[in-house]
């Protein structure tokens, strides 16, 4: 289970920095809030990104399957890169009741899509991925810096 494992960790300090970011702003506290959004924001697109392009195509590879779990969870990328944005340009406003208001559906697509994720894709990369492979992409993630 070594890419659920190395996945998991990633979401679980995501989720982490996320509602550490929303409680400084609830608290009124931007410059802290701005520091653990961009901390959260940098970290979830880098997630993405190795997702986009290293696991999921290495899935597309062995399975053939191109069209399926994957496609969708690339459509559901661009909804939350879309209201990560919408965060960003909120807390850059100082615009609290804009951030919470755009946080709450990102939180819950977050959540829906990573239980998504952790229960079919990548225990479905576990299994299907030779172990050689799996190392060798969790490698390829590894280096993926912004
Ligand atoms: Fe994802
Ligand atoms: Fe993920």
């Amino acid at each position: 289970m070594i890419i659920s494992e190395y996945m998991k960790t990633e979401h679980r300090a995501c989720d982490e920095l996320f509602a550490k970011a929303e409680g400084a702003v609830i608290d009124g506290n931007f410059e802290e809030g701005e520091k653990l959004f961009t901390d959260f924001s940098d970290d979830t697109l880098r997630h993405f990104f190795k997702e986009e392009t290293a696991l999921f195509p290495t899935f597309e590879n062995v399975t053939g399957m191109r069209e399926g779990p994957t496609q969708m969870m690339r459509q559901e990328h661009e909804q939350m890169r879309d209201l990560i944005s919408r965060m960003s340009k909120a807390i850059d406003a100082k615009d609290k009741d804009t951030y919470l208001a755009v946080a709450e559906p990102l939180m819950i697509l977050m959540q829906q899509h990573n239980m998504k994720e952790e229960q079919m894709l990548y225990t479905m990369c576990d299994r299907s991925i030779p172990v050689d492979v799996k190392e060798e992409t969790i490698e390829i993630m590894k280096k993926i810096r912004d």
